[in-house]
């Protein structure tokens, strides 16, 4: 419920077994599916379409899930089953423990209005609204009063940057503010759980930039769990603390950026990750090693990434520095060269499927 205070802190989710075959007779398929029949054949011989096979997905609460895939890779699919906008074909998904297909209507909508909030590629926002009585518009669903949701709206739209306009329709701001506002709106409702579909994906690369900025900005402070959709890697990359990567609805690979950029399970993953800035994803552990130099003056902190490494011991003049952990205490050392060779390696490797 929005009050005055804001709420901070998330839900996990855990999606279990799910499978999502669209059609009149979905079930009939899955044991087909399950035995490896592919979308395309589904789709050719039962007329069937494959959302979702198999998927397994757990999200800690506090966390950005990002979800990455080409166009019709099922992410959507997935996104709107945690919602229940879809029933499963087969499968769970639980969210803060709770079972979301086992909700009866009202514990749904309640489910919906107060502990989810969704964030979409096209806005939604109420044309015949302003900024604020879009932004308020979840919380009179919720019943809550005109002092306390107006108040949350104008904290909100403050937050988000956008302080002066309250009273504007949205066709008089620009793609970059009205996603601004879809942004208050889905705060506002104070909920642990925020479900972004593609919501950046239609503004221009600066804009959209400042808004993954935005994002990272509240989310240290109100800690939510954030399922972001994207088809784009940079960005699943700069949001994500977990990247699940999707193709033809099955999870090819589940991790952190680095992971995967490290890793990449196979070619289809290969491919995304060949034009990313590794130096700035790729965290100066995987070039350490042990041992403090004593001749270094140069000290990074663990968890840095590459590229602030490299312009560390750059601006300092030197090819080497000592990492140290939380404590202060030096936990080894990386030399220029291979951080360098690190962040400019096109690398070929990729581990095959397991
Ligand atoms: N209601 C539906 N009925 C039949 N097929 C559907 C339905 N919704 C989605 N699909 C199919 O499921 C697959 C996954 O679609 P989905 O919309 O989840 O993809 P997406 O990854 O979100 O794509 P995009 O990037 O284009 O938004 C596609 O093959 C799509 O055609
Ligand atoms: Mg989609």
């Amino acid at each position: 419920m929005a009050t005055d205070t804001v709420t901070t802190g998330g839900v996990d989710i855990e999606i279990r077994g799910l499978y999502k075959i669209f059609g009149p007779r979905g079930q009939d398929h899955v044991e087909a599916v399950k035995a490896g029949m592919s979308k395309q054949e589904l789709l050719e011989r039962h007329g069937h379409v494959l959302g979702l096979k198999d998927i397994d997905l757990s999200t800690p609460a506090g966390s950005i899930q990002v979800v990455m895939g080409l166009s019709g890779s099922g992410k959507s699919t997935l996104i709107r089953h945690i919602n229940r906008l879809i029933d499963p074909t087969v499968g769970e998904v639980l969210v803060g423990g709770d079972d979301v297909c086992a909700m009866n209507r009202a514990a749904l909508r309640e489910f919906r209005r107060n502990r989810t909030a969704m964030v979409f590629q096209k806005f939604a926002l109420l044309p015949h609204r302003t900024v604020i009585d879009n932004v308020v518009y979840g919380l009179e669903l919720q019943g809550v009063d005109k002092a306390t949701r107006d108040k949350a709206a104008h904290r909100w739209i403050e937050r988000v940057g956008l302080a002066g306009f309250e009273d504007n329709y949205p066709n008089q701001l620009s793609g970059g503010m009205q996603q601004r506002v879809g942004l208050a709106r889905a705060l506002a409702n104070d909920s642990p759980l925020l479900l972004m579909d593609e919501a950046f994906s239609a503004l221009d690369p600066l804009i959209r930039m400042d808004m993954q900025s935005v994002l990272l900005d509240l989310q240290r402070e109100l800690k939510k769990t954030i399922v972001f959709i994207t088809h784009d890697l940079d960005e699943a990359l700069r949001l994500g603390d977990r990247v699940a990567i999707l193709r033809d609805g099955e999870v090819i690979q589940e991790g952190t950026g680095q992971e995967i950029v490290l890793n990449p399970a196979d070619e289809y993953i290969q491919n995304f990750v060949k034009e990313v800035n590794r130096g700035r994803v790729i965290l100066v552990e995987s070039v350490m090693r042990p041992g403090a130099i004593a001749a270094a003056s140069t000290v990074i902190g663990q968890g840095m990434h590459l590229e602030s490494a490299a312009r560390a011991m750059s601006t300092e003049g030197t090819d080497v520095a000592n990492v140290t952990g939380a404590n202060g205490e030096i936990v080894g050392h990386v030399m220029m060269g291979a951080t360098v060779a690190a962040m400019v390696e096109q690398d070929n490797r990729h581990t095959p499927m397991a």
